[in-house]
């Protein structure tokens, strides 16, 4: 198949285009960085002709309530006017999981604003909803960090690999359009603050943990329903010790 993975270039993107490549389809990477930009529209149609599958795994580089909204609704209308032109026939996107109970915050109704344009398009979809990436454990820190202390909720969530996240797309990408939405997560669940704490131990970090029942993530307060998945998702395999051992 021709597929082309918007956002090609990116942590997930980079895996997805590989692994589509090794099984032998014709894949284009297309992003800014690669002459590709779903905003302007530059390259887009060209990228298009004769695809039968797009995967949008972009993400916006700003995270500001306003850039992040922009962002996701100009990139998707973009890509969907495009695909209906070129006759695609089946659109991919990774979004997240519990978006629709995470609506306080701007990023999230960025996400709900792009899975909303898909579903009102006539591009056949699915729609991936993953939970948080091993890789984005990091960033969770930095986002909590206040000095050298890190104030994070002990709510649940289901984190999952990079790796992993790849693996499952391509199954839902040579697959037929489910013009729904899916669910991917990882094997465990997990608290927030320890799993950090344990992310910030094995990396010698000297920053400290404190657990507060109130304290936000990324502008929201958590409950052990916010970030975890429905009855049954997908679930990608590898677990968090081992990843961060093999890191
Ligand atoms: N982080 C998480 O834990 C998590 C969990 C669940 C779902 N997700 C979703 O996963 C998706 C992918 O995340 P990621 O971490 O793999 O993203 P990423 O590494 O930040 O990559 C973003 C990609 O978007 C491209 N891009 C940005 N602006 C563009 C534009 N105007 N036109 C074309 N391409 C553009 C970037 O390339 P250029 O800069 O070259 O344009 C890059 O290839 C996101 O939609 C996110 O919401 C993330």
């Amino acid at each position: 198949m021709k597929i082309v993975v918007i956002g090609g270039s990116g942590l997930i993107g980079t895996k997805l285009v590989k692994n589509l490549r090794q099984q032998g389809h014709d894949v284009v990477a297309a992003s800014r960085s690669l002459g590709v930009d779903t905003l302007t529209g530059k390259g887009l149609a060209e990228a298009m002709t004769g695809a039968q599958v797009v995967v949008d795994v972009a993400n916006s580089p700003s995270w500001e309530d306003k850039a992040v909204l922009e962002f996701f609704e100009t990139s998707s209308r973009n890509l969907l006017v495009a695909e209906a032109a070129a006759g695609v026939g089946h659109h991919v996107a990774l979004s997240v999981v519990g978006t629709d109970r995470l609506l306080a915050s701007g990023y999230f109704r960025a996400k709900m604003a792009q899975e909303n344009l898909i579903k009102a398009s006539p591009v056949p979809y699915t729609i991936v909803r993953a939970t948080q990436f091993f890789e984005f454990v990091g960033g969770i820190a930095q986002s909590a960090t206040d000095g050298q202390t890190v104030r994070l909720p002990p709510a649940l969530f289901q984190p999952i690999a990079s790796d992993d996240v790849a693996a499952a797309l391509v199954q839902v990408v040579v697959a037929a359009p489910l013009n729904g939405t899916v669910e991917l997560a990882g094997p465990e669940r997990l608290a927030l603050d320890k799993l950090v704490g344990r992310f910030l131990s094995a990396t010698r970090d000297p920053r400290e943990v404190v657990t507060d029942v109130h304290a936000r993530y990324f502008g929201l307060e958590l409950n052990d329903q916010s970030l975890t998945p429905g009855d049954s998702p997908r679930i990608g395999p590898t677990r968090f010790e081992d990843w961060l051992s093999r890191s």
